[in-house]
């Protein structure tokens, strides 16, 4: 129990919000407090600076997770290389447009390419599946989210009609990037594919998990100034989920509380972030996703991979709607998401600026 009254906190959440800054005191406050009302007032501030923005709408992101084979080895990760349990797949281009087009069908308007990094995916090749998708999909946004690759890389994808990236930064202190990292990857030279991305033009997502393995009050305080100061246009934050054949297969899972609470102080710093309530959070809780909403999230990303290749895009133990077809997964969001107040459209949603 903390000594901090309802008083203290809600006082601490209005400094935060009105000068836009955290202190290492004021985050241990939020994070340790168990006052429901406090917690509450942070959410409120929380969905009242999104709506002052984006008003009630949610947006809607497809997932293609279109290959699990990736060189790396992030400890945390279930298709690291390592994981010889893991089943491989890569989707041909074909199978990639025909998701394209269902999701379209169900009103998705951003296309999210999500992969491991796999050298299959040549520049060339992914020129032309971009180019693809961009010719048969004027109006729609075309996101990225293929790991490090060089900055001439991410130009030839840009000017191919790629409109977004997705790398998180996992953690914005180096000591903890190699902690959940084995010695071969470098936190510079991910701060350094994240500055490049912004250079070209894209718009950056960048985001960490919660309650990873060494995680502390001050490595989530440099990652809450990461987003403050970097303000990427998208940020994805969910809870670490053990999952098995990984170094931290048996390390406990992230708190979904904690992840809610951080969830609004990042509305807070930076409002205008477009911010999904992950899967993750879906995963670890039946409601996840609404209360992510309820705590300032404003994008939710169905997925639009075959489910025949769900279960292999395995990151972590016990991830939903694995069996669930597009179509159902959007009306069971749009439900979810009417039931706390918002409504779900069919729109690009790109970034306010
Ligand atoms: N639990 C939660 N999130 C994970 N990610 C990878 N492995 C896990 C895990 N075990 C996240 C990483 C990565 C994103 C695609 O998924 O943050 O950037
Ligand atoms: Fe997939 Fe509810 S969102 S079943």
């Amino acid at each position: 129990m903390s000594e901090n009254t309802t008083d203290t906190i809600r006082a601490i959440v209005d400094t935060i919000r009105n000068t836009q800054d955290i202190s290492l005191e004021q985050l241990s406050a939020i994070l340790d407090t168990d006052d429901r009302e406090a917690i509450d007032y942070l959410q409120a501030q929380a969905r009242e600076v999104a709506q002052s923005i984006y008003g009630n709408a949610v947006y809607m992101r497809g997932l293609i997770e279109f290959s699990n084979y990736c060189r790396n080895n992030c400890r945390y990760c279930g298709i690291r290389r390592d994981n010889r349990l893991a089943e491989r797949y890569r989707l041909d281009d074909d199978t990639i447009l025909e998701c394209c087009r269902l999701g379209y069908s169900c009103g998705l308007r951003t296309f999210v390419l999500q992969g491991g990094e796999d050298g299959h995916y040549t520049d060339e090749r992914m020129v032309a599946l971009v180019q693809r998708i961009r010719t048969e999909f004027p109006d729609c946004a075309i996101t990225l989210s293929l790991g490090e690759r060089s900055r001439d890389s991410y130009q030839r994808l840009f000017d191919a009609g790629a409109n977004r990236y997705l790398l998180r930064h996992e953690t914005a202190d180096p000591d903890h990037y190699a902690h959940l990292h084995p010695a071969e990857m470098s936190w510079e030279h991910r701060m350094q594919c994240l500055r490049d991305l912004r250079d070209i033009g894209y718009q950056v997502g960048a985001g960490f998990m919660v309650g990873s393995p060494g995680q502390t009050h001050a490595t989530l305080l440099k990652d809450l100034h990461f987003i403050r100061d970097f303000r990427p246009e998208m940020c994805g934050i969910g809870p670490f989920i053990a999952a098995q054949h990984t170094p931290f297969a048996h390390e406990p899972n992230g708190s979904v509380e904690q992840t809610l609470r951080l969830l609004s102080l990042i509305r807070l710093l930076h409002p205008h972030v477009l911010l999904p309530a992950t899967t993750a959070l879906g995963t670890l809780n039946a409601f996840g996703r609404e209360r992510g909403i309820q705590a300032g999230a404003n994008v939710v990303m169905p997925n639009l991979s075959p489910t025949e290749n769900r279960p292999k895009y395995s990151i972590y133990d016990g991830k939903i709607c694995l069996g669930d077809d597009i179509s159902h997964c959007r009306s069971c969001l749009e439900t979810r998401i009417a039931s706390v107040g918002y409504r779900m459209v069919v729109d690009r949603g790109d970034y306010k600026s």
